[in-house]
């Protein structure tokens, strides 16, 4: 399948190394959840309220029930009994819309499902979705972006446990803010952002008796599950899900939303496999968003650059019932050095979908604000930048009091100034010129949590040679498959395409969610734990098969290298291949079990764990023609040992091209009178394309973190997002004149400047 890669006996560990799953995606073979097709395959299509608070009073299904290829109509009245779903510590079951989908007659957001038409094509199912009737009685719904705290107690509970509102403190903030020479007080605004993975969700439900099999886009086979079984009240080991290949997710794929236990409970009645596809639309409606933030930021800072104070209060949205806690703070308590701070949030119910992890969920738009802040704080001051983060720059953790396990943010800092050429910026609004063009030139910095998650991997080596490695996690695109078979390869000493690598299935030993951007880093360990037994298996069969050239040696004087078997005193040349002793033992295959446990979010952790970075970008501004446009990003990231710097690269550039959107495209915009987002397709909610990203130069700087696993690989799939907004306002102003801090920047804002 595919090509080796590195030469023999070299490690593939952080080697430029290509997807090995890339030519079963461009070839069309990579099975998505939505290619799946089974026997008597019916579709489903939900119908959609369209109003956003009220009252579903009366459904009339009666024409779509006759229509022809229907199969059935389901509503409140005959879905049948779907459980409510219950939390558990940590990151087990999680469930952004714990209310079952039909529960109640209530319709507390717009597109809610309120019926679910079941047909032999999708076409049938669509018509008859389209032909049912609701009658409501309607409220004005809420969909007010201005946001003010609700009236919330001083703990909330979150999906994640209880979390006070006061989230982090030390000293005296306020008294120190009061008396500080040189203050900022400003208030940032994100917009809510919509998840606009390619793949659309989606799922296929079967039933066997009384075991459950969905073939989901998720971003979690084994918390899938865990949900499911409950929803349904069966045993978790009855329930199966398979995701082998995503689309992306961002995010909104990391949990089911309500669309899954319909599907189940259509195939349950119906005694078939239900397929339902998740229509672009309702992704704007049931399947989750990032929550609107409003974050006041008050920094007081000494006249020579350092700080003093630091509030950051800030203020999110969420839906009618759910506890989904947008954690902006996550950042702010330990990012820079200051002695009094204080971090605390509100929330405002809003009749919208539940809101949900989006790609570096909180510490994106908190760090937005916050180094937005930093900016304008070090143009308050007159201090450069780079320059103002430095003289800041903690020496441990301040609000845990604990050492950092790993962080050379000053290294990122300094070394992306000098790729980018930063000591020629010239600090003058509108200064600096090239080819006719304004240049603005901006930074930022980013932070990011590290951890593991709990994971169990098993491994196979057989007497053809070839290595297996399973896992339940599953690959949202951004190259876990490849990475298994690094860490395997790099174990075994057998090249790439030796190695088979299998995830996206609950019935493999459980594995994380591709969340947090901690896959990569809650895996080596289960994975070199099953090496290491497998091999220990190995070497067993090795001296205890008669006629085996090692019989009689103790497993301890052997190892195993670059595939081969050996004696340690005689050395590897003597080396015979692993799959040549299986085969005399006329053995298929020995294998090794390992597990690890989860070590994010511990109660008491002895370092203060993250990934750091930072962007440089410039902009180009035409005021003639009101032209922006982001020309050139440099990004430095400090994420531990990077395994595969070709794919790692892949994820910074696209998370910094996912930054522009935040910067200047991405928003969903809510209909005050009916409560719908207005741009709910791909025409209207704006995303960055091709066209719009400029050259995106990625350096690591490659430290391992031997705090977090064997290898020191923490993980990049979100660090990249955070700070790129925030540099490219800054950039902005610098070629503008233009402080804009509500995203995203428009055009019109731009004009008063020429
Ligand atoms: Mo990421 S928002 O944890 O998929």
């Amino acid at each position: 399948m595919t090509t080796t890669q590195q030469p023999p006996g070299t490690s593939p560990i952080g080697r430029d190394t290509k997807r090995i799953d890339g030519a079963r995606k461009v070839t069309g073979l990579a099975r998505y959840s939505s290619d799946f097709n089974f026997p008597g395959l019916l579709y489903a299509v939900p119908v959609e309220a369209t109003i956003a608070n009220g009252k579903l009073l009366k459904l009339d299904t009666s024409a779509a029930e006759k229509m022809p290829g229907v199969r059935a109509v389901f509503h409140r009245g005959n879905i049948g009994q779907i459980f409510r779903s219950t939390p558990a510590p940590g990151f087990e079951r999680v469930c952004l819309e714990r209310r079952p989908p039909f529960e109640d007659d209530v319709i507390r957001y717009y597109g809610q499902y309120i019926a679910l038409a079941v047909a032999d094509t999708f076409e049938a199912a669509k018509a008859a979705a389209d032909t049912v009737r609701a009658t409501y009685s309607k409220e004005k719904p809420n969909v007010e972006a201005h946001l003010e705290a609700g009236s919330d107690p001083d703990v909330v509970f979150t999906g994640y446990g209880p979390v006070p509102r006061l989230q982090s403190h030390r000293g005296d903030a306020e008294a120190a803010f009061a008396s500080a020479p040189v203050k900022l007080d400003e208030t940032y605004v994100t917009p809510p952002e919509t998840h606009n993975p390619l793949e659309l969700h989606s799922t296929t439900a079967m039933w066997d008796g009384q075991k459950l099999t969905l073939y989901d886009s998720t971003q979690g086979v084994v918390n899938m599950r865990g949900v499911l079984a409950q929803m349904f009240g069966l045993a978790q080991e009855d329930v199966r899900v398979v995701a082998k290949f995503l689309g992306s997710g961002f995010g909104g794929k990391l949990y089911p939303w309500t669309h899954v236990p319909l599907a189940a409970a259509a195939a349950r009645h119906l005694g078939k496999p239900v397929k339902l596809v998740v229509s672009r639309r309702m992704m704007f409606q049931t399947v989750g968003h990032r929550a609107r933030t409003q974050q006041r930021v008050r920094i007081g800072a000494s006249r020579d650059g350092k700080l003093v104070s630091l509030q950051h209060d800030y203020l999110y949205h969420l839906s009618m019932i759910d506890h989904y806690h947008e954690d902006c703070g996550e950042a702010t308590p330990f990012h820079y050095s200051v002695p009094n701070l204080r971090v605390s949030f509100g929330r405002a119910r809003r009749n919208i979908g539940a809101t949900a992890d989006m790609r570096g969920p909180g510490a994106v738009p908190g760090l937005y604000a916050t180094e937005s802040a930093m900016n304008e704080m070090a143009d308050q001051l007159k201090i450069d930048p780079v320059k103002f983060r430095i003289l800041n720059e903690p020496k441990i953790d301040e609000s845990i009091n604990l050492p950092f396990s790993s962080r050379h943010y000053v290294e990122c800092l300094n070394l992306g100034a000098e790729k980018f050429g930063w000591s020629k910026r010239n600090p003058v609004v509108g200064s600096m010129k090239r080819d006719g063009l304004t240049l603005g030139w901006g930074m930022a910095g980013a932070a990011w949590i590290a951890g593991r998650f709990a994971a169990a991997a098993n491994m196979q080596l057989r007497d053809d040679g070839t290595v297996r490695i399973a896992c339940a996690t599953q690959d949202i695109g951004t190259g876990t498959y490849t990475i298994l078979a690094q860490l395997a390869s790099e174990k075994i000493g057998v090249p790439l395409d030796k190695v088979e690598v299998d995830l996206g299935d609950s019935a493999l030993p459980d594995g994380p969610i591709s969340g947090g951007s901690l896959a990569t880093s809650s895996v080596i360990p289960a994975v070199f734990k099953a090496a290491d037994q497998a091999i220990t298996s190995l070497l067993i069969v090795a001296v205890s098969t008669p006629g085996s050239p090692f019989f009689g040696h103790k497993p301890e004087d052997l190892a195993l290298e670059g595939g081969r078997i050996f004696v340690k005193a005689e050395g590897v040349a003597k080396g015979v291949a692993f799959g040549d002793v299986l085969r005399q033992a006329n053995a298929r295959l020995v294998t090794g079990s390992g597990s690890s446990e989860q070590t994010a979010f511990a109660p008491n952790p002895k370092f203060s764990m993250h990934s750091y970075g930072c962007h440089f970008v410039e902009v180009t501004w035409q005021p003639e023609i009101a032209r922006l446009r982001v020309s050139r990003v440099v990004s430095v990231m400090d994420a531990g040992c990077i395994l595969n710097p070709l794919t790692g690269r892949n994820q910074i550039q696209g998370a910094v091209v996912m930054g522009i959107g935040m910067a200047l495209f991405e928003e969903t915009t809510y209909d005050p009178q009916n409560g719908a987002p207005i741009n709910s397709n791909l025409a209207d909610y704006i995303m960055t394309v091709n066209a719009d990203a400029p050259p995106i130069d990625v350096h690591f700087l490659d430290y391992p973190d031997k705090e977090i696993n064997e290898l020191g690989a923490r993980g990049i799939g979100e660090i990249g997002l955070a700070g790129v907004a925030a540099a490219i306002t800054d950039a902005v102003h610098h070629a503008t004149g233009v402080r804009l801090r509500e995203l995203p920047i428009k055009i019109e804002d731009l004009l008063t400047s020429a």
